[in-house]
């Protein structure tokens, strides 16, 4: 086959993944194992459960994304994985299994950074992007502003010092009793309240900052539900959720298109879990068709956990001549552009 194939897996968190990609931008297979319903018993990720249910799942997944982009590994040029960061037992399972795998077969070995990889996705979504473009990460576990300069460079310009966003989300959700993952659930009801019925505060840093906080405003919800509660008031949840929604998408896109002003960027392309929102994407293409800026994110399945998103930052690793060795460890806090 013209063109260079990876052979990805992705086991960061709850999701066992492998994928063929073609050249970093085709997807040939993108196979996922969700645990979420396991992990939905018990409100959110348990790691241990998870590490041995990747170990479970890993063989199937890999073998099932070569059967259906129709390749066998001998046509299979490298291996990317996920190496960091993630839950530590987690990412051993993935690694563990690429080594071997790689070893085996006489391939290189690529370790791929989990949130570089959500920022490839639109690299996959979009077939001519190109950096430099101003990359708006949110996931469950992460929130970042990155400046993408060029592939595989990385500037975090933002970061939150507290909760990600799609932890607060998460916690929110389960607050008022939606379940686990929450993220979905609150976007689904958020559509059917007001957002301007309460007014939850947004973090004010006092200091010149594209960072974020989002615990306040998680505890200032739960204050809320609470003392409603003590009072024996009937609460509106889905005044609750589209007002909490307003504040996280506002405090997101007010540091989003601040970052293109000062960078000078007219791109941005949201990545992880959250940028599924359809509250944060139609604020994003509001606010950027009034600004000239592009708003650009991936399809969902693209947005959650997957390998495809890992094969294509492992291709512009591969064809950047970026090594790694068989002695890659798994690092759990992995920084952002860290080798
Ligand atoms: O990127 P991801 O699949 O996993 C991590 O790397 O963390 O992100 C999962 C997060 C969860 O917190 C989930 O609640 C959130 O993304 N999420 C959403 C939506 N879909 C998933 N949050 C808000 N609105 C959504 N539609
Ligand atoms: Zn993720």
């Amino acid at each position: 086959m013209i063109g260079k194939l990876i052979l990805s897996i992705e086991s960061s968190c709850d999701e066992t993944s492998a994928a063929v990609v073609k050249n970093g931008r085709e997807v040939l297979s993108n196979v996922i194992a969700s645990q979420i319903d396991t992990h939905k018993k018990f409100g959110g990720v348990v790691p241990e459960v998870a590490s041995r249910m990747h170990i479970e799942a890993v063989d199937g997944v890999v073998k099932e994304a070569l059967l259906e982009a129709n390749v066998t590994l001998d046509e299979i040029d490298a291996i990317g994985v996920t190496y960091g960061p993630g839950l530590v037992g987690a990412l051993l399972v993935g690694l563990q299994y690429a080594k071997g795998l790689a070893f085996a077969s006489k391939k290189p070995l690529i370790g791929v950074n989990h949130i570089e990889g959500h920022i490839c996705a639109n690299y996959i979504q979009h077939k001519d992007l190109e950096p430099p473009f101003v990359s708006l990460v949110v996931s469950g576990g992460h929130t970042f502003i990155v400046h993408v300069k060029d592939y595989g460079v990385f500037e975090v310009l933002g970061q939150t010092r507290d909760d990600a966003a799609g932890e607060a989300y998460d916690k929110v959700a389960r607050a008022i009793g939606l379940g686990y993952p929450g993220g979905p659930k609150i976007d689904k009801l958020a559509k059917e309240g007001n957002p301007m019925a309460l007014n939850f505060p947004r973090a004010n840093f006092h200091e010149d900052t594209l960072d974020f906080s989002f615990s306040g405003l998680k505890s200032s919800v739960l204050n809320y539900l609470n003392k409603a509660k003590m009072q024996d008031i009937e609460i509106n949840k889905a005044d609750v959720a589209a007002s909490f929604q307003r504040a996280v998408v506002d405090v997101l896109k007010d540091n989003v298109f601040l970052t293109c002003e000062k960078k000078n960027l007219k791109k941005i392309a949201i990545a992880g879990g959250v940028a599924s929102n359809s509250a944060l994407r139609e604020a994003l293409i509001a606010e950027g068709n009034k600004k000239g800026i592009e708003i650009l994110f991936p399809e969902p399945i693209l947005c959650t956990d997957n390998a495809a998103m890992i094969g294509s930052a492992a291709y512009f690793e591969l064809i950047h001549n970026k090594k790694y060795s068989f002695d890659l460890n798994a690092k759990p806090n992995l920084k952002l552009g860290e080798r």
